[in-house]
């Protein structure tokens, strides 16, 4: 029998209402990565995704135990047990399961002082290196033999404090070292270190378990080495991600919708963009209301650059309003290869999109239709939900396991607020 996993979407719902945005994800999957080596700790606000139950299923495998349970307001806490740890190694088909699992390489060897994992290879956004991850686990004392297909890390001594300068600030880069360091011998500092709100959030989660991280203002990161770290109850950030499709979804169905748990202040390259397009925004502090009841406006150029710059993960959602705008758009892709396959979905549907490289011009048009289309990746996904809300007739969404990695009950949540979604599981 064939699997379905699909959405099928109504377009031309205005929508309207609240909205509860959850935990965020990448910041999520480090903290649940570093929790190897505390106690006990407890993360509230955690988003219940499948890339969290694959993050889930690598610290099982690891010999850690987990536990849901719902808090008194309804929000999800995870639960990590890590003192039985007993594994040091990431089977091939965890590692597949979520491609951002190298993430837990600086934690299982600063747990284990060794570890093996399979290499995480290429992704949907085209090839995904860790040269810097590994390059700078290097730096830190690891010893790590590449086979093409496995790697295996050891740590002959001690892990030590290094002066690591980043070529590029990789998120997860940074965050391995961050992990790592948190428990080797003396100081080290990133220069040209990623600057996401993920990576202040992973800060704050080991300095309540016991670590010694500063993050300075030019955002260099100084970790002073711990013996040890504790357990601690811990707060994920929202989703700033998950924010921002809402957002566009608003955009391109119209409407008024009010985000409510989140922090306008991580939308700061977003936020212009949108208000220039002609969306009315009202910002709070943990509130953010959108309106968009006129017809969009292009906006010149967006192009993606690191933290504080307009984010890589919120390029696809808003080109999907730019296709509803008028006039043209030029969307500049600076952090990875291949993100415009969802491009070539949206012209299914009626958007006049011509992309080439890193490069993407979008012509706006009156309207699109739906059309049968397929999930490339999570965000790309994410674009199409919302562009089919904002088309005329049926959209087909399919392969949405994609988008269920990274949004919880997306459908049920826009079908509260007047959209018409199917899902099929
Ligand atoms: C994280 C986010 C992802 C987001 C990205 C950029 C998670 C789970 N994922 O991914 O959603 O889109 O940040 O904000 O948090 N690179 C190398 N060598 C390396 C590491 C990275 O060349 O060793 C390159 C990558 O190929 C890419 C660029 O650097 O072109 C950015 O990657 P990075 O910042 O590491 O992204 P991720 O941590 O993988």
């Amino acid at each position: 029998m064939m699997e379905t996993n699909r959405y099928i979407v109504d377009g031309l719902h205005r929508l309207d209402g609240e909205v509860w945005v959850h935990g965020a994800k990448n910041a999520a999957l480090p903290i649940l990565a570093a929790s190897l080596l505390c106690d006990e700790c407890e993360i509230e606000n955690c988003p219940d995704l499948s890339d969290v139950h694959a993050a889930e299923n690598i610290l099982k495998h690891l010999g850690c135990k987990t536990l849901w349970e719902t808090d008194m307001n309804g929000k999800k806490v995870l639960s990590i047990k890590s003192t039985g740890v007993s594994a040091c190694d990431i089977p091939d088909n965890l590692m597949r399961e979520m491609r951002s699992s190298i993430v837990f390489l600086g934690a299982i060897i600063a747990q284990c002082k060794k570890a093996t994992i399979s290499y995480p290879g290429g992704c949907e956004l085209g090839p995904r290196p860790i040269d810097i991850h590994l390059s700078s686990l290097r730096k830190l004392g690891v010893e790590i033999q590449e086979d093409g297909e496995c790697l295996e890390c050891s740590v002959p001594q001690k892990l030590h404090g290094a002066e690591i300068t980043l070529p590029f600030p990789s998120v997860g880069a940074t965050e391995n070292i961050m992990i790592a360091a948190t428990l080797a011998e003396g100081e080290t500092v990133i220069r040209n270190a990623a600057r996401e709100p993920e990576i202040l959030d992973l800060a704050g989660f080991l300095n309540a378990c016991g670590a010694k991280i500063k993050i300075l203002s030019d955002g260099t990161v100084a970790i002073h080495g711990v013996n040890h770290l504790t357990g601690c109850r811990y707060r994920v950030i929202p989703d700033r991600i998950v924010a921002v499709t809402y957002l566009c979804c608003c955009a391109a169905a119209k409407g008024e919708i009010l985000l409510k748990g989140t922090k306008p202040e991580h939308l700061s390259a977003v936020l212009p963009v949108l208000e220039e397009m002609g969306c009315k925004l009202k910002i709070g502090r943990e509130e953010l209301q959108i309106c968009c009841n006129t017809p969009l406006q292009s906006v010149s150029s967006i192009s993606t650059m690191p933290y504080p710059g307009f984010p890589t993960d919120a390029l696809a959602p808003v080109m999907a309003a730019a296709c509803f705008a008028h006039g043209s758009t030029v969307f500049i892709e600076n952090i990875f290869q291949d993100r415009f396959k969802h491009a070539w979905e949206l012209c299914r549907m009626g958007a006049d999109i011509q992309a080439e490289g890193r490069i993407a011009v979008v012509r706006g048009v009156e309207c699109l239709h739906g059309a049968r289309v397929r999930c490339t990746d999570l965000r790309g996904g994410a674009a199409l939900v919302a562009a089919a809300l904002g088309a005329r007739g049926k959209t087909v969404i399919e392969d949405i396991r994609h988008v269920l990695r990274g949004y919880e009950k997306l459908d049920k949540t826009l079908n509260s607020l007047g959209a018409s979604i199917i899902c099929e599981l």
